[in-house]
């Protein structure tokens, strides 16, 4: 079952390599199985439920909890990238944003199968109108590994983007190539 559709290729509406530079400037977020345990806050039991059982399943599956292979590090539009690419890509797909940021993954780290747990699920998840889109903004290299359910993305073309089937499916990332992996992230609302 096709899990996504391909829409286009923005490298010439959206100027990759800049966004590339930029982003690497930035410290941005780090994530890890710690780092997912202590950033729970109480939000609702459903959220809170959610991350606990995420972070347990990956426990259980053998990986640890600090220093291991999780970690992926999370660039935010208008916070460490400008926000005007943000807007841009909305308006390539026609969508308004609801989340948009830059996962950035250092050789040998993954983030295990897992879906978004986000702080306001509970009152979009039944949102029609709701979409998600990767664009593909690093240089294809082997071994930067992007999947999405059962579909794997591998050796994109830079710039191209695709649209999630189910804009809240399970995926996951693995960086085994040899230099830090990117990928740029949009849910939003679509404006259709
Ligand atoms: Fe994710």
């Amino acid at each position: 079952m096709q899990r996504s559709e391909y829409i286009g290729n923005f490298l010439e509406q959206i100027d990759c390599n800049s966004l590339l530079e930029k982003v690497k400037l930035e410290q941005g977020d780090k994530r890890s199985i710690l780092g997912v345990k202590e950033n729970v806050t109480w939000v609702s039991p459903d959220y809170n439920d959610a991350k606990r059982q995420m972070y347990e399943t990956w426990e259980k599956a053998g990986y640890a909890e600090d220093g291991g292979s999780v970690e992926w590090i999370n660039l935010y539009g208008g916070i460490h990238f400008d926000y005007d690419i943000v807007l841009k890509f909305s308006e390539l797909v026609d969508a308004t944003s609801h989340s948009c940021w830059v996962s950035q993954m250092p050789v040998g780290k993954c983030a295990p199968w897992h879906w978004d747990v986000n702080k306001d699920y509970d009152s979009i998840k039944n949102n029609p109108k709701m979409v998600r889109y990767s664009f593909f903004i690093d240089k294809p290299e082997p071994g930067k590994v992007f999947v999405i359910n059962d579909e794997a993305h591998h050796m994109r073309e830079q710039g191209s983007v695709y649209k999630w089937k189910k804009w809240d499916d399970w995926h996951l990332g693995f960086n085994c190539g040899l230099s830090e992996k990117f990928l740029f992230h949009f849910i939003g609302y679509s404006n259709t």
